[in-house]
C-alpha cells in the first residue's frame, strides 16, 4: 500500500502511471496501489460534511475499482482545526473540508467574507457564489499555501445558543461566545456587545459545560450531533450566517496523481457536492426538530422585530470588515446575489421548520 506524501517525486508518479498502463484492466495490483487519501474532518459522521465524506469515499472506491482508497477520519480523531491545516500542508493527510472561517490565520482573509452576518438570504444566493466564478477565484488563492481548493460544501445556516434566550442585541451584552478563528466573527460578536473567544471546535462542548464560554454559534446539525443542546438551555433561531466548507487537497499530492484518476476524483467530488447540497437544508430542519424533541434545549423563535433588530446591529460589520475581506470581493458578491446589503432592512429568512 502506498500513501502519498508531499515529498512524492516525479519518479514515483511515473511509476504509478506505468503501473496503470501495465496492470491488468481493473486491477488493483500495480505498484503503489491503492493510493490512500486520508480525509480528516472535525464533525460527526451524521452531518452534511460527514455524510458527504462517506459518499465520496464510496464513489471513489467503486469508480477507481479500489485503486484509490479514501480513509475518512471524523470528529477531530486525527487533528483539531488548526492542526489539520498544518497536517495537510505537510502531507500527513491529503484531504480536508474545513470551515472557510479557518483560513484567516494562514493569511487567506478573503474567505472570511462568508462570515459576514446576513450576507446571503438563503442557499440559492450562497450557491451563486460557491458555484460561480467568484468562488472559483477564491479557491485559487489557496494554491499559494500548498493546497488546492476543489469545491465548497454547505454546512448550513448558523443559530446562536446560550443559557438564556437571545432575542435582541441587548441580550448578548457581556456574554462570552466561542467563535471560529475569524476576525469577522470576532467583530460580529463585538457588534452585539458580546465577548468573542476563539476556540477549536472539539473543545466547545466542554467549554459550554463548564461555563468557560456562555454561548456559541453553528449549524443545527452540529449543535445536535455535538450535543451542545444538552449543555445549552436555548437555541435562538437567528439564522444569521451561512457556514461553508472548502474541500482542499495537498497540492503536491494532487498534482502528482495520474490524470485519469484525478478526473475520476473530481467527478466523484462533484457528485458528492450535489449530494451534500441535496440534504443540508433537510438535515437542518431535522436537527432543529430533534433539538426541540430532546426537551433539553428550548428552540427560541424570534419575532420579525427581533430579527430586524439583530440585522440592524450586525449590518455595520460589513463595512467595518470590508478592507480585511476585500472591498471589491464584497461588492462583487453583493452584485452577484443582487442584494443591497448596505441599505437592506429586509428580515432574514428562516428554515422551513420555524416559519
Ligand atoms: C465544522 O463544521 O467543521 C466546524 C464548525 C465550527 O468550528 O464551528
Amino acid at each position: 500500500m502506498h500513501c502519498f506524501k508531499s515529498s512524492l517525486g516525479a519518479q514515483t508518479a511515473l511509476l504509478i502511471v506505468a503501473g496503470l498502463a501495465l496492470s491488468p484492466a481493473c486491477g488493483t495490483e500495480g505498484p503503489g496501489f491503492p493510493i490512500v487519501i486520508k480525509f480528516s474532518h472535525v464533525v460527526a459522521p451524521d452531518t452534511p460534511k460527514g455524510k458527504g465524506a462517506e459518499y465520496f469515499r464510496k464513489l471513489v472506491q467503486e469508480r477507481t475499482q479500489g485503486r484509490v482508497k479514501v480513509e475518512v477520519y471524523p470528529n477531530s480523531q486525527l487533528y483539531k482545526d488548526k492542526e489539520e491545516l498544518e497536517a495537510l500542508q505537510l502531507g500527513s493527510v491529503q484531504m480536508l473540508a474545513p470551515s472557510v472561517s479557518k483560513f484567516g490565520p494562514m493569511g487567506v482573509k478573503a474567505f472570511e467574507v462568508f462570515d459576514l452576518p446576513y450576507l446571503f438570504d438563503g442557499y440559492a444566493a450562497a450557491h451563486k457564489i460557491t458555484h460561480g466564478p467568484i468562488g472559483a477565484s477564491m479557491l485559487k488563492q489557496l494554491r499559494a499555501h500548498g493546497m488546492t481548493g476543489l469545491a465548497f460544501w454547505d454546512n448550513g445556516f448558523k443559530e446562536f445558543t446560550a443559557n438564556k434566550p437571545l432575542h435582541r442585541p441587548e441580550d448578548f451584552k457581556g456574554l462570552k461566545f466561542r467563535v471560529k478563528s475569524s476576525k469577522v466573527l470576532e467583530a460580529q460578536m463585538r457588534a452585539l456587545g458580546a465577548i468573542p473567544q476563539v476556540m477549536a471546535f472539539s473543545e466547545v462542548y466542554q467549554a459550554l459545560q463548564t461555563g468557560v464560554v456562555d454561548g456559541a454559534e453553528t449549524s443545527p446539525t452540529n449543535i445536535y450531533t455535538q450535543k451542545w443542546h444538552e449543555v445549552q438551555k436555548f437555541m435562538s433561531m437567528s439564522h444569521h450566517g451561512y457556514d461553508a466548507y472548502a474541500i482542499v487537497v495537498n497540492s503536491r499530492f494532487w498534482d502528482s496523481l495520474p490524470a485519469d484518476l484525478r478526473a475520476t476524483l473530481e467527478q466523484s467530488l462533484n457528485d458528492a457536492t450535489r449530494y451534500v447540497e441535496s440534504m443540508s437544508a433537510r438535515d437542518e430542519v431535522d436537527a432543529i426538530s430533534a433539538i426541540r424533541d430532546s426537551g433539553k434545549c428550548q428552540v427560541v423563535e424570534l419575532t420579525a422585530e427581533d430579527r430586524l433588530s439583530l440585522r440592524r446591529a450586525l449590518q455595520p460589520v460589513h463595512q467595518q470588515m470590508a478592507e480585511r475581506v476585500g472591498r471589491d470581493l464584497l461588492e462583487s458578491i453583493y452584485s452577484a446575489t443582487r442584494s443591497d446589503q448596505k441599505q437592506s432592512d429586509a428580515t432574514p429568512p428562516l428554515p422551513v421548520a420555524v416559519r
